[in-house]
């Protein structure tokens, strides 16, 4: 386990220093678990560059990637004790606190990037961002990886019935859970730490990703059928802690939401062009089959998760899914 004091000592405030606010050099731990070539790796880099310019470097941020600080299931806890300052957790794994974000996770809910992109930029995005705010936590964004994809060690997922009796893995969210038991499989969930060693270990038969992550934590390995399904999206909540938020200046918080805006901008360009890049690099570097998503079978998929949809209809309170299906259009 990692020795949180010795790595962030300056994190140990005197009360007096937390009535005050921070001092003149401001430090953002950002912890998250992807590799650094990915969508979210890139866009906190980004982001640390983009404060560091608009800030005349008064505010740093340090990026710890691949879980090297806390795994997905840890990170959470993490920031709200004021360990770390700032994650980019999928909105999956935050449903739990936020039901709302569940809605994001019906599968075949976006379009293309595009609808993506206009949802998590526009009205509908501001909206989902409040709902987690609270005394510990603040969302500052929606960030994006990408469309999810069907791999699986067992043979090729084209039709409901092949998922029959297989083990998925799946983040922490209920939606994809049931979503794999609508088609008849059975969904476990897994940290994304611990999802290579579990492939590894023929621990799942299968499991949902986008291409990025597939091919730069090397799943493909042991998934050797990929079905480009697109039927779900993989995004981020970038939430800071808002204890230390509040701490930080006016003058300097504007600076921060805006390099927020513009490496958000940037990464839901960006995370089309990863995935489309790195899916053929795949195809050349990989012996990985690939299939494309019979579209005749889309109605077939679709008649499955009718239940999930009527489910979380019932769970929020708005017409946020008819607003989301509705941007863009
Ligand atoms: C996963 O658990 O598969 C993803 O949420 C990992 C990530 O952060 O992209």
């Amino acid at each position: 386990l990692i020795d949180t004091e010795t790595i962030f000592p300056q994190e140990r405030m005197t009360i007096d220093e937390e009535q005050q606010g921070l001092e003149d050099q401001i430090t953002i731990v950002f912890s998250h678990v992807v590799a650094e070539n990915t969508p979210k790796g890139l866009a906190a880099q980004k982001f640390a560059e983009l404060v560091s310019k608009k800030t005349d470097g008064r505010v740093r941020v340090e990026v710890y990637p691949n879980g090297i600080l806390y795994s997905d299931h840890e990170e959470l806890e993490a920031l709200k004790r004021g360990e770390i300052q700032m994650i980019a957790p999928s909105y999956t794994n935050m449903t739990e606190l936020v039901p709302e974000w569940k809605v994001l996770d019906l599968p075949f809910l976006f379009r293309d990037y595009d609808h993506a992109k206009a949802v998590f930029t526009r009205e509908t995005g501001k909206e989902l961002l409040h709902f987690l705010d609270n005394e510990n936590m603040k969302a500052l964004a929606f960030w994006s990886n990408g469309f999810k994809q069907m791999t699986s060690s067992v043979h090729p997922l084209l039709e409901p019935a092949d998922f029959k009796n297989l083990t998925f893995r799946v983040m922490s969210g209920d939606v994809l859970k049931k979503q794999f038991q609508l088609l008849g499989a059975k969904p476990v969930t897994a940290s994304f730490t611990d999802v290579y060693s579990s492939l590894e270990r023929h621990q799942f038969d299968g499991q949902e990703n986008t291409i990025s992550n597939i091919y730069s934590k090397g799943l493909y390995k042991f998934q050797p059928y990929l079905t480009l399904s697109n039927h779900g999206y993989l995004g981020y909540s970038v939430i800071i802690n808002n204890k230390f938020w509040n701490r930080i200046p006016a003058d300097i918080q504007l600076q921060i939401i805006d390099a927020m805006l513009e490496t958000t901008i940037w990464n839901m360009d960006e995370s089309k062009t990863m995935n489309e890049s790195q899916l053929e690099e795949m195809k050349r570097q990989t012996g990985i089959s690939i299939y494309d998503f019979p579209i005749e079978a889309k109605s077939r998929w679709m008649e499955k998760f009718q239940p999930l949809y009527k489910e979380v209809e019932g769970q929020v309170t708005n017409s946020i899914i008819t607003k989301i299906l509705n941007t863009g259009k």
